[in-house]
């Protein structure tokens, strides 16, 4: 199949969505990261981006709605914490897990009795889902590799196996939304992103926090969210997050330089005797988050057999910076302070 390439002009929106209408998969532009679309009430078609991706079948998929009123017919219960959270940051990068209701296929679910649904403020997105109705999307990457913030990165992934990529420009955020499981009392944070538990905590007064987020699960335990347990985002070469101060980051590096480079922050690449790209200053995680993907995606052409990647400072979306690239390290980590 000829993978079209479409714009965001009124025609093409109509076009990617007449598409989807016909059971086919689009990528599409969201402010976080690109998705692979399909029609989320067409089971078969949902089954399509498992395919498309190599992605296991017990990962459940996100539905993305353009509108308030489209959420009541996905679930079977809107707990009040829940609508507070989308007064306050819907659209946006802010995904919840609703109790589902009958119609959501079981492909979109994975099995599960939950549904995850997400409002995006891509304007290209809401104009794409107002014209084909809801839409379950993962990110429109191969299973595994980094997630696509470009619509040439989905080509790379995606090239012959979809019908169209609209392309609504570069992603701003860079990284998948916030999920929260609105099931539980407390709600709790499955996988960080641009909506930071601060920010969460400030509408809602209590959120717990999955181990998951920051450890790897235990051998054995179940995940909560299944997407969480696997490597993910993750280069060819082998990758190794080392933390510590930018004087610690730089003597390990410069002491293990045989074979490797360094994913460094900005103004740090004059001190490391390997090659090196850096993905953002130290202390601005919205800018690390922005870069992250796609820096991960050139690592390979670094021909290293090791790269070693300096750890962000926790704080805000720092959290969600290190959570992705503890799963790009297969959660390898090198600690050199304290
Ligand atoms: O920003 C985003 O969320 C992007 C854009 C395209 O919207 N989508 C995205 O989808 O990141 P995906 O499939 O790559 O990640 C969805 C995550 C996975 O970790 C999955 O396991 C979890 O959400 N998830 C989905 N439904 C769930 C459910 N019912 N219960 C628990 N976790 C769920
Ligand atoms: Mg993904």
């Amino acid at each position: 199949m000829e993978t079209r390439l479409l714009g965001s002009t009124e025609e093409e929106i109509a076009e990617a969505a007449r598409l989807l209408r016909a059971g086919e998969l689009v990528g599409m532009p969201t402010e976080t990261v690109y998705g692979l679309a399909a029609d989320a009430l067409n089971g078969e078609a949902v089954a399509r981006i498992f395919k498309a991706k190599g992605r296991p079948q017990d990962n459940p998929l996100i539905v993305h709605i353009a509108e308030r009123d489209q959420l009541a017919a996905l679930v079977a219960e809107i707990p009040k914490a829940a609508a507070r959270l989308a007064d306050v940051w819907w659209p946006g990068p802010l995904t919840m897990i609703f109790p589902k209701a009958a119609c959501v296929p079981d492909e979109v679910s994975a099995g599960l009795p939950t549904v995850a649904v997400r409002m995006p403020s891509h304007p290209t997105a809401r104009a794409l889902i107002r014209a084909a109705g809801p839409l379950a999307a993962p990110s429109a990457n191969l299973s595994g590799s980094p997630s696509p913030t470009t619509a040439a990165h989905v080509m790379a992934d995606m090239a012959g196996r979809i019908a169209a990529v609209v392309d609504g420009g570069e992603s701003g955020v860079g990284l998948e939304s916030t999920v929260v499981d609105m099931t539980r009392e407390p709600p709790r944070l499955l996988r960080p992103g641009g909506i930071t538990p601060e920010m969460l905590r400030e509408t809602i007064g209590t959120l717990e926090i999955d181990d998951a987020v920051t450890h790897m699960l235990r051998e054995g335990a179940v995940a909560a969210s299944p997407g969480m347990k696997y490597k993910h985002y993750a280069p060819k070469v082998r990758v190794v997050l080392v933390k510590g101060t930018a004087a610690q980051y730089a003597a390990f590096v410069n002491s293990h330089a045989a074979d490797a480079a360094a994913m460094c922050f900005d103004g740090e690449a004059a001190a490391l005797c390997v090659p090196a790209v850096a993905y953002g200053r130290r202390d601005h995680p919205d800018e690390q988050a922005h870069r992250l993907f796609d820096v991960l995606r050139r690592l390979d052409e670094l021909d290293a057999a090791v790269v070693y990647a300096a750890c962000p400072p926790m704080e805000g979306v720092g959290l969600a910076v290190y959570n992705r690239l503890l799963r790009a390290a297969g959660f390898e980590v090198i600690v050199l302070d304290g």
